[in-house]
């Protein structure tokens, strides 16, 4: 089923633990959200999908190197094959389930999903994940767009009703550091919106200028680092004690170079340096960390069958240090942060992921863990 891929050894031996997909399958999507960092593929896209049948030969490639994990996103994934009345993504996760995909996500803004959630053949997703960046219209519309959070939260509702996993992906922007009158964080009044709905998860994304091209079309919504501190330890504190009946993933993002130090191999946690995940694209490019989305850089190319291996500087792999346990290359490269270092924008301690938890077991890095381990 799908396109045969031929597949350079470099990618096949750099993929040796390839654990996740995710498949950007549109470039075409109906909102323009201030802050997305996809904002230059959705205005110019290349091509504007990746077709069905090449969508399935790469699945398959990366289901023989190992990978049990996809999620679906673009742009709008709910717009792939729009011109076929939708059918296209039927297709596609049909497709998916019978290459053997143990876990299969699809990250919706949930404008216009409703339709789908009623077919049997959309069921099968494992997750869907829908995007809020705030627990009220005042919060969320000003970065996802007037009436987002009504049509958005109408459909999780929707959705929950009729049995789906329903997770929330929120971006932390500035706002949500901010407290209302009685002292509460309004990221904590985030968590305790989605534990209300009753989504299962809540997972947030950060927004920090981190020194790439990225920072300049990501809108103003960044908090600054020194204000995330604080904010991070009395929530991953709360998180820890069970205060939330909900899984939150929370990005630890910074951690001070002394911390750094007393425990590298976990806080150097880099899905480039692991060659865990592929992030491909409807341009031809395959990549792994999206702080390089929207550049040059990737890891490979595919088109006519073939996963070619990228062997010019372009290659994103070319700068990092691939043996030295370091902080996060791509955002320490040209910002400076005192005395706290960038960690990987993934790097979500304690978190309950498909991949960390089951396929990395992330948490056995963890000088702390291990050390209440070994004392219980
Ligand atoms: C690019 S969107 C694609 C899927 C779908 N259109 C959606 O909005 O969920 C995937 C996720 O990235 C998040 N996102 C957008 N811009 C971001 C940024 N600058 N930093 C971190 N996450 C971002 C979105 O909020 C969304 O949860
Ligand atoms: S809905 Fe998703 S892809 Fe579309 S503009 Fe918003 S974040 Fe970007």
């Amino acid at each position: 089923m799908g396109t045969t891929f031929t597949i350079d050894s470099e990618f096949s031996a750099h993929f040796r633990r390839l654990h996740q997909v995710f498949m950007y399958i549109t470039d075409r999507c109906n909102l323009e959200c201030e802050q997305c960092i996809y904002k230059p593929s959705i205005s110019h896209f290349i091509n504007e999908e990746i077709g069905l049948e090449d969508a399935l030969g790469l699945l398959n490639s990366f289901r023989h190197l190992g990978a049990g994990k996809v999620t679906f996103l673009g742009g709008e994934p709910t717009l792939y094959g729009h011109r076929h009345g939708g059918k296209p993504l039927l297709d596609l996760l049909e497709g998916t389930r019978a290459l053997g995909y143990e876990y299969v996500r699809l990250d919706t803004n949930g404008q216009r999903i409703s339709h789908l959630l009623d077919e049997h053949g959309f069921s099968s997703v494992d997750e869907l994940a829908f995007s809020l960046d705030g627990f009220s219209a005042e919060t969320n519309d000003p970065l996802r767009g007037q009436g987002t959070f009504v049509r958005a939260v109408d459909a999780i509702r929707k959705a929950i009703r009729l049995g789906y996993f329903v997770t929330i992906t929120c971006c932390v922007q500035k706002v949500l550091l901010e407290r209302d009158q009685n002292g509460t964080l309004l990221l904590e009044r985030m968590i305790r919106f989605a534990e209300a709905l009753g989504v299962r998860q809540i997972n947030f994304h950060d927004l920090f200028k981190v020194g790439i091209p990225m920072d300049t079309w990501t809108g103003n919504f960044a908090p600054q680092p020194a204000d995330w501190i604080p904010v991070y330890e009395e929530l991953s504190t709360k998180v820890r004690s069970g205060h939330f009946s909900i899984s939150v993933r929370l990005p630890q993002c910074f951690v001070s170079r002394a911390e750094f130090a007393r425990n590298p191999d976990y806080y150097s946690y880099c899905p480039v340096k692991l060659g865990e995940r592929v992030m491909v694209h409807p341009n031809g490019t395959i990549r792994i960390c999206s702080n390089l989305i929207c550049t040059a850089y990737g890891v490979a190319t595919w088109g006519e069958g073939r996963i070619s291996w990228e062997r010019s500087n372009a290659n994103e792999l070319a700068k990092h240090d691939m043996e030295r346990m370091t902080p996060c290359t791509n955002r320490s490269r040209h910002k400076k942060y005192g005395d706290l270092v960038p960690l990987c924008f993934s790097f979500k301690p304690g978190q309950n992921e498909y991949v960390w938890t089951n396929r990395l077991e992330w948490e056995a890095n963890s000088v702390v863990s291990q050390s209440v381990a070994s004392s219980s």
